[in-house]
């Protein structure tokens, strides 16, 4: 591919706030020129973008861990490009991530940039999955949050998608009896056969909450991706100190109105918690971490699944998969 910096550039940018789920007119695409770099700026072409279940919050104005992307702006996206001129630190040809957006080519401050050098075993766009925010989500959530001991009954919810099918992997090393629950059969089978979990439940399949109870009974450490009634089931289901990692809510993202939980008194009487966490809490310790999925990857550990779309105008769309489970792993 060429290192040349075009004219142009496309870009998509958010354009109306939506009310439930994106719409048509949640976002618009255009072409533009590439601004010309600072003394303390690069361009990047951006080759991959990673797509999220948190851009839905992120188009939101409300009170959150990041301010809302505003009206205007190119949609805010955590990405992989390649480097296109030289910079005082990063050389034309580096690999690096960022949040470099919805945009073919991005003009940004180097300091907003880091180099990727995968490990051995690995490819750059495990920077977009084990190795970036995807998989510290899960490391710190399963690890830090969750503390899991050997031999704990560990319950993951989204459990095919590309946080939960890691947290499913990390238990299972720390040597934890790991449940996933997905909303397809190809999913459930996919976690056991090929990442080796111990048992998967279809959350679309009529009676899977009395399998459940007769099969798994209680659980230690709840990790859950989804929130809503699948959140509310699982608090029956708590052993005495089960800890409740609440990674997300995804069923909740789209709904103006998100529905209260019923069985939250089994907290008291089980002397339960839940607990909530952001990613970026745990950056100090992220040198560790990668450390230790780059090992597990070259170990042969940690199996990892990616779903590529192409078109960058198409990303509205491809956006909304994640919200009907239609992705096969990292989007
Ligand atoms: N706290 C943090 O710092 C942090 C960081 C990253 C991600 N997250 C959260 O982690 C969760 C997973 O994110 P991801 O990037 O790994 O996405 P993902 O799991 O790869 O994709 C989303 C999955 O969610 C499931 N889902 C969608 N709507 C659902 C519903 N109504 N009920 C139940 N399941 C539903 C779908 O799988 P099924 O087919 O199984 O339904 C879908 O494939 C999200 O809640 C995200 O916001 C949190």
């Amino acid at each position: 591919m060429s290192l040349i910096v075009p004219a142009k550039t496309k870009r998509v940018y958010l354009s109306k706030r939506p009310i439930e789920g994106i719409e048509k007119d949640t976002f618009v695409s255009e072409t533009t020129y590439v601004k010309q770099p600072g003394p303390d700026e690069v361009v990047v072409r951006v080759d991959i973008v990673s797509l999220d279940p948190a851009m839905r919050g992120w188009i939101r104005d409300v009170r959150s861990y990041t301010p809302p992307v505003k009206i205007g702006e190119t949609m805010r996206a955590g990405a992989l490009g390649t480097v296109l001129t030289n910079g005082k630190t990063l050389k034309k040809g580096d690999i690096v991530q960022g949040y470099l957006g919805w945009t073919e080519y991005s003009t940004i401050k180097e300091k907003f940039l880091e180099k990727v050098v995968a490990p051995p075993g690995a490819n750059p766009v495990d920077f977009l999955g084990p190795l970036g925010m995807i998989g510290m989500t899960a490391y710190f959530g399963i690890l830090y949050v969750g503390k899991i001991k050997p031999g704990q009954t560990v319950v993951v919810s989204g459990a095919a998608g590309a946080t939960g099918s890691l947290v499913c992997q990390i238990a299972k090393i720390k040597g934890a009896k790991v449940i996933g629950i997905a909303g397809a059969e190809d999913k459930c089978r996919w976690l056991v056969e090929d990442l080796g979990i111990d048992k998967a439940y279809n959350y679309n399949e009529q009676g899977w909450h009395s399998r459940f109870k007769r099969e798994v009974g209680y659980l230690d450490v709840f990790f859950d991706n989804v929130g809503g009634s699948i959140l509310d089931f699982m608090l029956t289901r708590l052993n005495l100190n089960a800890r409740i990692v609440l990674c997300g809510t995804i069923s909740e993202y789209n709904s103006s109105k998100p529905r209260g939980l019923q069985n939250y008194q089994t907290l008291t009487a089980m002397r339960a918690s839940i607990q909530g966490f952001i990613v970026f809490d745990f950056t100090n310790d992220y040198p560790k971490a990668v450390a230790d999925m780059a090992q597990w990857i070259q170990e042969g550990k940690l199996k990892r699944k990616y779903h590529i779309e192409s078109g960058l105008e198409n990303c509205p769309r491809y956006l909304q998969m994640l919200f009907r489970g239609e992705n096969r792993g990292k989007l």
